[in-house]
């Protein structure tokens, strides 16, 4: 089957969070399955230093009164054909924001739809995330393309229909409030990135008030969960690492715990309790409740805690405050640093995650692959892919807390501090959560089933009636009154 991609990033040259890795990872899967899987992005200016593009484009078309062209390429790992989408709105630094955040994901979203319509035509034109949100709406009445949208984030939800009419065309049998709206109304499947998350979006607690609409479409709402590359991310073999290590010999791990100690100014003893977190720093992650129960645990147990990431400007400078409060304890570096990442993996005891939600989460499947034990809390795909540790029982992977409460998360770090005491239960824990398969396989066999499916059934028109009273807001559009909204998935 001919499938495209058409996302916003695509891991490793172009990455902001996990949807990227998705987005790097999944198609190889695919092609193994025997699609002809094809990846169409933005041509961000950094891509054509990064990759080895042809001068002259394979299409030039005109969409939303502007001119662009198609250049086609590899992706540099997987090797499959990859389409960029050359315009000026692309050369930007940074790859999401700025006042013009809309109009380049829209016009990059209708510059794919061309494409598509025009030059390399897919069966299965698979959507990540708002800013390809429009294509399921310009493709519904297409019979030779049909199309998935796949939720990675249902909290940054793109322009509303207001702006949309001024900006680009919006077929007379559209309906929704705003981008994300529209992209569930009219894509023929609806995947949210694992079975938990799926499920928790038809409740007003995770929904984004769009939990009505949610429920209307749930016949067509999947929750197929993400999986990793296994090859990429393998200790055994990951290049960056100082020392390479297995489930056989679990010992060579020592190695990257005193480097990274080492590295993040940190004392170096190997029976410090060594937490990390490697993370974008927005309110999604949880990072108000490291803050909140960090200097209690520094206080109470011979913790060490490093931090890498960056994003929110408050929570940047708050964990920068507690660096410099507790030198060789707490240490944070807030940027993006691939290697360092993979160090902190392979070189922690233990990996928090306490997020406020989370469709699927990449970093919990990381860092067990690597030796780290996951701390997280019981929400979206956490709860599909760590299993609570039963130390009688031998069983589970990591821990787990329930309630979005620093008392929560408290107790199971202390937890967690304890079991470390153990070295040869806290081993075997480590081990069961290495030995955890996440790779694409069987993930990859069901999107299988779902573009198969697809292809035979087109969905029906959403029925106005019912729409229209699941409407978001009923009809009060609350970005008229504020521009605050948050529409750039970082
Ligand atoms: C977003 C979500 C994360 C998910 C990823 C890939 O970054 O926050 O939970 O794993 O997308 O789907």
């Amino acid at each position: 089957m001919r499938v495209l991609f058409a996302a916003a990033e695509c891991a490793p040259m172009i990455k902001v969070g996990g949807m990227g890795d998705v987005v790097g990872s999944l198609p190889p899967a695919l092609s193994k399955l025997g699609h002809d899987v094809r990846l169409i992005i933005p041509g961000y200016s950094k891509l054509w230093s990064v990759l080895d593009v042809p001068d002259e484009p394979i299409f030039i078309a005109n969409t939303m009164g502007s001119d662009f062209s198609v250049y086609e390429t590899r992706h540099p790992t997987n090797e499959l054909p990859l389409y960029l989408v050359g315009h000026p709105a692309f050369d930007t630094e940074k790859i999401y924001g700025g006042d013009d955040e809309d109009w380049r994901f829209t016009f990059f979203a209708s510059a794919a739809a061309e494409f598509a319509w025009n030059k390399w035509k897919p069966e299965v034109l698979h959507c990540h995330d708002w800013h390809t949100g429009m294509i399921p709406v310009w493709m519904h009445q297409d019979p030779e393309i049909s199309t998935v949208f796949t939720i990675h984030n249902l909290k940054y939800q793109g322009p509303w229909r207001w702006k949309l009419d001024r900006m680009t065309w919006c077929p007379w049998y559209m309906t929704g409030d705003h981008t994300m709206a529209a992209a569930m109304l009219y894509s023929d499947r609806v995947n949210a990135v694992s079975p938990t998350y799926a499920r928790e979006i038809c409740t007003s607690e995770y929904g984004e008030n769009l939990e009505g609409l949610l429920n209307y479409i749930s016949g067509k709402l999947r929750g197929i969960l993400n999986g990793i590359d296994l090859e990429y991310w393998d200790p055994a073999s990951d290049k960056t690492l100082p020392s390479n290590f297995s489930v056989d010999d679990l010992s060579a791990r020592d190695l990257n715990k005193k480097v990274l100690q080492n590295r993040m100014g940190l004392e170096e003893d190997p029976d410090k309790y060594l937490l990390g977190m490697v993370s974008r720093l927005v309110d999604q992650k949880g990072v108000d409740l490291l803050l909140q129960v960090a200097k209690r645990l520094l206080s109470y147990t011979d913790s060490q805690i490093v931090v890498l990431g960056s994003g929110d400007r408050n929570l940047e400078s708050a964990l920068w405050q507690l660096a410099i409060e507790n030198p060789g304890r707490f240490s944070v570096f807030l940027t993006y640093d691939d290697d360092l990442a993979h160090l902190i993996y392979a070189g922690t005891d233990a990996f928090l995650m306490p997020s406020r939600f989370e469709p699927c989460g990449i970093s919990q499947l990381l860092a067990m692959r690597y030796g780290s034990v996951p701390i997280v809390r019981k929400v979206g795909g956490l709860v599909d892919t760590v299993l609570p540790h039963d130390p009688t029982n031998e069983s589970g992977t990591g821990f787990c807390f329930d309630r979005f409460e620093p008392i929560d998360f408290y107790t199971a770090l202390v937890r967690s501090w304890e079991a470390f005491r153990h070295r040869d239960s806290w081993r075997k824990l480590q081990l069961r959560a290495m030995n955890q398969n996440y790779s694409w396989d069987s993930s990859a066999i069901k999107y299988d089933l779902m573009y198969k499916e697809v292809r035979g059934i087109k969905e029906p028109s959403p029925d106005l009636d019912v729409v229209q009273k699941l409407s978001v807001g009923q009809g009060a559009d609350p970005s008229l009154k504020t521009d605050s909204k948050a529409k750039n998935k970082a």
